[in-house]
């Protein structure tokens, strides 16, 4: 996702943090939000120093094949950052400065997980090289869904994520932080495909295609949220 993206998923698991994990990020992040926190690992991308951690952000594998029954890349995955980021928060023997880092790290990576194109397919490098026109605007597939969508709604992060905060039932709450990242990056796969299928390459979109999915996304961006928030608390419990 772009910042939009990121900050409304940092925004909706704030909200549902036990009162330990509320804690503990407090600490970590010196009082700042979740969402404020969100885009740390985006903004870092621009020092070289850190470049090896521009895999994590997505994973590529054949649309037909589950994650564990993929060949994985050696230069690490959204799945394996993610792993990484809970083994440090976890490990009682982390620095601090490390816990701040990786604490940001996951926030960041759990919303990419749930990005359709970030849990993609490697040929076309999750969307990118999919040229198409949103309204009279050049884009791409992968651009579209990380933010030309969110943006089409014209609302900040804090007005879209109150309002996918607030229309999910506290019963429907549990449904969807069900599973473990391994289940969710599958989950995300699946709809790669649908998104795949649901464009002609140069094809020009209008909002006929955001009402249609409209629903994915939001769900998308509601499930990154609940699970953020499930994750940090069975770090911080
Ligand atoms: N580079 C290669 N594959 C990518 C993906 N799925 N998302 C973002 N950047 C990528
Ligand atoms: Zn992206
Ligand atoms: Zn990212």
């Amino acid at each position: 996702w772009s910042k939009t993206g990121h900050r409304v998923t940092g925004h909706i698991a704030e909200k549902h943090l036990t009162r330990k994990a509320r804690k503990a990020v407090d600490d970590l992040l010196d009082g700042h939000s979740l969402a404020f926190a969100s885009t740390f690992a985006d903004e870092i991308k621009a020092d070289r120093s850190f470049s090896m951690f521009s895999p994590w952000h997505y994973v590529n594998y054949p649309l037909n094949l589950r994650y564990e029954d993929s060949e994985k890349s050696k230069f690490g995955d959204v799945v394996m950052g993610i792993e990484n980021c809970k083994r440090i928060l976890t490990d009682k023997t982390s620095s601090k400065e490390n816990k701040v880092f990786y604490l940001k790290m996951l926030i960041h990576l759990i919303g990419d997980m749930h990005q359709p194109m970030h849990a993609s397919r490697g040929d076309d490098r999750g969307g990118n090289d999919i040229q198409i026109q949103w309204f009279d605007e050049g884009t791409n597939l992968h651009r579209l869904w990380d933010s030309n969508l969110i943006n089409s709604y014209g609302m900040t992060y804090y007005e879209l994520g109150d309002e996918l905060e607030g229309s999910v039932a506290k019963k429907e709450i549990r449904i969807l932080q069900a599973g473990t990242i391994y289940d969710w990056v599958d989950e995300t796969h699946q709809l790669a495909a649908e998104v795949y299928d649901s464009i002609r390459v140069g094809e020009k979109l209008r909002f006929k295609y955001a009402y249609k999915y409209n629903d994915m996304l939001f769900k998308q961006l509601q499930k990154g949220g609940f699970r953020l928030a499930k994750v940090l608390n069975e770090i911080f419990s």
